[in-house]
């Protein structure tokens, strides 16, 4: 296996060191490149993400990306420049996040009962795709637009991927999240699409909720999603409520995937750089590991990935909540459970 490493900033090479020891022990092949980019290399260098490394990139199986972000770099150079950049460039249109409470894990619902859902997350369009504008900046009568592109083939390949899922899961259950009743023209494509697509998969029930009662639903109801589908702005967000629910974005893991198989899948934690704690060898890699698990799944590794979670899940059903976590033992920890 050929992996690109992006370490990035804050505590993501903390993570990342972690998740490579949990991988290179259940795939004995394994060949890491390192990466230099993140908010470090653009304060040094001015440089984002250069298209010789982008071309490097697209050379390898995988991608492993810690966190990106500092404090000192102005907010949306290294989200446009780099991390969004390399979403587009290597159409990542899904954007998977599992969101599943294990045993032991504490929700902050009081009755949360189970929760297993993945999120499909569409990754390449909507209102992050940068389609906008401002007239008369700094004057009383600015305008800002940031217009949400949805193509039906966009729409199509990831609500098709999202069936896909939902098939192969126990409950065979899919919701599609939006907002059709403000969002017409948006809405009406996502809506027709699911109909159509879902013609083909009729043993999956489906349902619909605005991104308002969903939002809610998370909170109140959790256990009624399976299979999520939604654009990528509603997609970011109730993400976040979603691992708030499942015990916190330290568990929280996401697969950026070209589901073509075309480009290189970008795998990540959910968290950011979280600069307070970096350095201490406190952040837990857990998020890291679940995403190396669906590295491995998505290349096809299936027993690893059923390794890995194992690991994860035996770890944190038999963890201490009063000892704190220490980020290189939770790895050794993990690496041994998923390569003994
Ligand atoms: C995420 C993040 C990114 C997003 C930001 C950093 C661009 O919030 O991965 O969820 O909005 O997708
Ligand atoms: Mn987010």
């Amino acid at each position: 296996m050929r992996l690109a490493v992006i370490a990035g900033d804050g505590i993501g090479p903390e993570v990342v060191t972690e998740g490579l020891k949990v991988l290179g022990g259940v795939v004995p092949d394994l060949e890491t490149t390192e990466y230099d980019l993140g908010a470090t290399r653009w304060q040094r260098t001015g440089e984002l993400l250069p298209d010789s490394v982008l071309d490097e990139l697209r050379g390898h199986d995988a991608i492993l990306l810690g966190a990106i972000g500092d404090p000192g770099v102005p907010p949306g150079i290294l989200e446009r420049g780099l991390l969004l950049r390399l979403r587009f460039e290597l159409d990542h249109h899904v954007n998977l996040r599992p969101a599943k409470l294990y045993d032991g894990v504490r929700s902050p619902l009081a009755e949360p009962g189970p929760i297993d859902m993945l999120c499909v997350r569409e990754g390449t369009e909507g209102p992050y795709v940068g389609n906008g504008g401002v007239l008369r900046r700094d004057t009383p009568h600015e305008v800002a637009t940031e217009v949400s592109l949805n193509t039906a083939f966009g729409v199509e390949r990831v609500v098709r991927y999202a069936f896909e899922r939902a098939t192969a899961r126990p409950r065979r259950h899919l919701t599609l999240i939006h907002k059709t009743n403000v969002l017409t023209h948006a809405g009406s494509l996502w809506s027709r699409t699911v109909e159509e697509v879902g013609a083909e998969f009729p043993e999956v029930t489906v349902a619909y909720q605005h991104v308002d009662a969903a939002s809610m639903f998370f909170i109140t109801d959790p256990g009624r999603y399976d299979v999520i589908v939604t654009d990528n702005l509603f997609g970011d967000i109730v993400t976040d409520v979603a691992a708030a629910v499942t015990g916190g974005i330290g568990l929280a893991a996401s697969g950026n995937l070209d589901a073509s198989g075309t480009h290189p899948g970008m795998f990540e934690p959910v968290h950011g750089s979280a600069p307070d704690i970096a350095g201490q060898g406190v952040a837990d890699p857990t998020a890291t590991v679940l995403s190396v698990a669906l590295l491995l799944e998505h290349l096809g590794l299936g027993d690893q990935a059923r390794k890995v979670n194992a690991a994860v899940a035996f770890d944190l059903s038999t963890r201490d909540p009063q000892q704190p976590v220490r980020t290189t033992e939770v790895g050794d920890r993990l690496a041994a459970l998923a390569g003994g």
